[in-house]
Order: structure tokens, then sequence, then C-alpha cells
């Protein structure tokens, strides 16, 4: 079931509850918050007492992607606030199955995060235990930049790979995601789409998310 999450960081951090309240009425199905620590990743967006303070308003359920290193840190608080979901990168860690283990033990769904550059088979150990697999479709740190189009491959790989073991894995893209890339990812097996600036700039979100999910 194909599934849309849009992404705070694109909302006017200013009214960051009127976005919420926008995007539910629109017909979001999970909101997606980007944590950047500026190591990981050359930017900083937001920490825990936002993320509180949007698990408050919400009501639709959270996947945070972590664009940060030592992922485990701050593992209890998203449990604390509600979180649904959390993926980290394979890149950001040496202890990849361990974070994956400590996650699921507290209840939520453990993602792991490839960036342009990995391949799939940098996680190919992992992909018997996540929940979901977050391939990023453009080079993370920043909103509002072109969809590589080579990343589809890897949606490929893994959809093969799903076919041959016993875990029923997600596929999430995250990354220039608009009406077109949406199909592109789609069609090569990609069920959760996080759409940024794309939703955000558009006059008609309702019928923004439900093209990106239907069209
Ligand atoms: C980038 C973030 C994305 C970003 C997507 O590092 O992980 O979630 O907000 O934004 P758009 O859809 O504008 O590319
Ligand atoms: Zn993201």
């Amino acid at each position: 079931m194909v599934k849309v999450l849009p992404s705070l960081l694109a909302g006017d951090f200013s009214q960051l509850g009127a976005d919420i309240e926008k995007m539910e009425a629109a017909g979001a199905d999970i909101f997606h918050l980007d944590i950047m620590d500026g190591q990981f990743v050359p930017n900083i967006s937001y920490g825990i007492p936002v993320c509180q303070a949007i698990a408050e308003k919400a009501s639709i359920p959270l996947d945070v992607h972590l664009m940060t290193y030592d992922p485990t840190q701050f593992v209890d608080d998203f449990k604390a606030m509600g979180v649904d979901m959390l993926s980290f990168h394979i890149e950001a860690t040496p202890h990849a199955h361990r974070a994956v283990q400590l996650i699921k033990s507290k209840g939520m769904k453990a993602g792991i995060a490839l960036n342009p550059q990995t391949s799939v088979e940098a996680v190919r150990h992992l992909l018997n235990d996540v929940d979901f697999v977050l391939i990023m479709t453009v080079n993370p740190g920043f909103g509002g930049q072109s969809f590589i189009e080579s990343c589809a491959e890897k949606l490929d790989e893994l959809v093969n790979i799903r076919k041959t073991i016993d875990n029923p894995f997600e596929i999430e893209v995250d990354g220039g995601i608009n009406n077109e890339t949406a199909k592109i990812c789609k069609a090569h097996g990609a069920n959760l789409l996080v759409s940024g600036s794309y939703l955000f700039k558009a006059d008609d979100a309702a019928a923004v998310i439900s093209g990106l999910r239907n069209d």
C-alpha cells in the first residue's frame, strides 16, 4: 500500500502546528522528521524538543529519519514521544545490527537508510531484520534537490532480495519526489513516498497527496 509522508523540513518553522493541521487535513499518512547533526550531513535541522512538540500536535504516525552519528543516543526519547518508525544511516555507525535490535526492542519500526553512493550489498545482512529500507534519492542534508535517477536500480535489487527471504520489509524513498519521480519509484517497488518541497509548495496539498499515492 502506497503511503505519502510529508517532510516537515519543508514546512514553515514559525508555524509548524498550522502545517501539521494542513497536511493531516490533506490526507497525509505519516509525518517524516529529518534530524541532522551538522556532522554526518552538512546541515543542522531540529532536535528533540521540536520533535516533542510535533508529536504532541500530530495525530498521524511519525517517521524519524536520523542523519546523525550515534543513532542509538536518543532512542528512548523518540520512544517516549510516540515515534512509530525510526531510521538511521548504514554509513553512520559500525553497529547497525545492534541499533536495529535496540529500536525494535522498544517497539518501534526500524529502518536502514542508504546514501546514493551506498550499494544495497552494504545492508544485505540487515534485510531479514529491518521493517523498512530508506533509499535516499538525493544526497542527504537539504530539501529541494533533484532526484538522482540511478537510485531506482537499488529499488529493483531490494524487491528481488525480498522475494527470496521471509521478511516483507517496506521500501521508502526520500529526496526530489514529485509526481513524475514518484511514478518511477512506485514502478520499481517503493511504497513509502517522502515529499518535502514539492508537496509544501503546492496550492492544493490534498490533490498532490492523492496524485503521489494514486497516479
Ligand atoms: C533530505 C531529507 C529529506 C528532504 C526531502 O536530507 O532527508 O527528507 O526533506 O525534501 P525534498 O522532497 O524537497 O527533496
Ligand atoms: Zn528524510
